[in-house]
C-alpha cells in the first residue's frame, strides 16, 4: 500500500474539507494507495506521539459543505522554524525540517499534499528542495495568490461581507449615518473590492489605492442633502492614506510570525471627525466570520477539483508544483511560480474600472 499525507496549513478557509473529500474519494478509485492527515500542519508528524489520522471514504463523507478543516490547522511555527525556549526561557526557533522527513519515511509516507497559502507553500518549496515528494494545494480568502485565478474561500468571504452590507445599507439609512464595513484580506483589496461591487457602496478603499480623507469626505458629502442620507465604505484591513501606514500590531502567540493587521475602520472614523464631519458614523468589524460557515457551492466546486486534481499530481509524480486554477483549466504551477510574487488588484483592472463606472470612490 502507498500512502500520502495530507496537511491543512495556515488560516482556515471554507473548502478545506472539501479538498480533503476530493482527494480522499479519488485516491480511493485506485486500489493502492492510502490518505492519512497531519493533526494540525505538520505538527501532527512532529508531535510525541504523532497525531496522524487514516482519511478514508467514511470520514470524508458529508464534509464537503463544512466549514474549517476536520484535521485542524495552524499559522505558527512550522517545522522549519519550530519555538522552543532556550536555557534563559527566551523563545527561539530551531529547523526539524530533516526530523520530520526521517518521521515521514518511517510512517511509509510515498507523498505529501500541502494545503495552504503563501507561507505554506513557501515550506512546500524548500522542503521539495529536500528531495521530499510534495504537491500543492492554495488556499486562501484573500484571494492574493499570482499562480490561479483565484483561490477557494474567496467567493465565500465576499458572500459573507456583502451580506453584511445589505444589512449595514438599511439600519445607516434608518439613522442617517455612514457605515463603515472593515474586511480582511491583508495586503490585497480583492474581498474589499468584490464586496464593494455586490454590495452596491459608495465608497471602497484598498490597500493598492491609498486614499486622500478630503476626496472621502467629498463623496460623503455627496451622498447627504439636508442633513439626510447615509452612505457605505468597506474599508480592507490593509488600506492606508496617503503617506500613511497600515494598522498592524506585532502578535505575542509564540511562533506566530505575521503582523495582526486590523483597526484601519476606526482610524478612518477618527480621520473624518478631524477632517470635520460631524454626522454618525458606525464602524463594523467583520473579522473572522468571513472564514468561517459553509462554503458557498462555487468554493466547494473549485475546492473538489483542486483535490482530485491534487491528487492524480501525486500518481503523476509531478512532485514540487501546486494546483491552479486557469479558466476554464485545472492545471499544475512549479511551486518556484506560484510562491515568487502576491497578486495584488491592479488599480487600471476592469474590476476597479466597473467599480468607478458605478460611481464607487478610492478615495484618490
Ligand atoms: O490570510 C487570511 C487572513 O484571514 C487575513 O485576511 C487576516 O489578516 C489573517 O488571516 C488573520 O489571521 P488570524 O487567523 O491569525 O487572526
Amino acid at each position: 500500500m502507498k500512502r500520502v499525507l495530507v496537511a491543512t496549513g495556515g488560516g482556515d478557509c471554507p473548502g478545506l474539507n472539501a479538498v480533503i473529500r476530493g482527494i480522499v474519494k479519488r485516491a480511493s478509485l485506485e486500489k493502492d494507495w492510502e490518505v492519512i492527515g497531519s493533526i494540525e500542519s505538520f505538527n501532527g508528524v512532529m508531535n510525541e506521539p504523532t497525531e496522524i489520522v487514516v482519511l478514508d471514504e467514511k470520514t470524508v463523507e458529508g464534509i464537503h459543505y463544512q466549514g474549517g478543516t476536520i484535521i485542524g490547522t495552524t499559522n505558527k511555527g512550522g517545522p522549519f522554524a519550530w519555538p522552543i525556549k532556550d536555557i534563559n526561557g527566551n523563545w527561539t526557533t530551531v529547523d526539524r525540517s530533516d526530523e520530520m522527513i526521517r518521521k515521514l519515511q518511517y510512517l511509509g509516507v510515498d507523498a505529501v499534499i500541502n494545503i495552504g497559502g503563501d507561507g505554506s507553500q513557501r515550506f512546500s518549496q524548500m522542503f521539495y528542495e529536500k528531495c521530499l515528494n510534495i504537491i500543492g494545494v492554495p488556499k486562501t480568502i484573500d484571494n492574493d495568490l499570482s499562480a490561479t485565478d483565484v483561490t477557494f474561500g474567496f467567493q465565500t468571504a465576499v458572500e459573507v461581507a456583502t451580506e453584511a452590507v445589505d444589512k449595514l445599507v438599511t439600519t445607516a439609512a434608518s439613522h442617517n449615518r455612514t457605515f463603515i464595513l472593515e474586511v480582511m484580506g491583508r495586503d490585497a483589496g480583492w474581498i474589499a473590492l468584490h464586496t464593494a461591487i455586490a454590495g452596491g457602496a459608495d465608497i471602497c478603499l484598498i490597500p493598492e489605492i491609498p486614499y486622500d480623507i478630503n476626496k472621502v469626505k467629498e463623496k460623503i458629502e455627496s451622498k447627504y442633502h439636508k442633513g439626510r442620507g447615509s452612505c457605505g465604505i468597506i474599508i480592507a484591513e490593509g488600506a492606508k492614506p496617503i503617506g500613511g501606514d497600515v494598522i498592524a500590531r506585532q502578535s505575542t502567540e509564540v511562533g506566530y510570525n505575521h503582523v495582526r493587521l486590523g483597526g484601519v475602520g476606526e482610524q478612518l472614523n477618527q480621520e473624518l471627525k478631524d477632517a470635520g464631519w460631524t454626522q454618525g458614523i458606525r464602524v463594523t468589524v467583520l473579522g473572522h466570520l468571513q472564514r468561517g460557515g459553509v462554503p458557498t457551492a462555487y468554493d466547494r466546486v473549485l475546492a473538489t477539483q483542486f483535490g482530485v486534481k491534487a491528487f492524480e499530481l501525486v500518481l503523476e509524480e509531478k512532485f514540487g508544483s501546486m494546483v491552479a486554477y486557469k479558466h476554464p483549466d485545472i492545471i499544475s504551477v512549479p511551486l518556484t511560480e506560484a510562491i515568487k510574487k502576491p497578486k495584488l488588484v491592479r488599480p487600471t483592472s476592469d474590476a476597479v474600472h466597473a467599480a468607478r463606472g458605478v460611481g464607487i470612490c478610492f478615495g484618490d
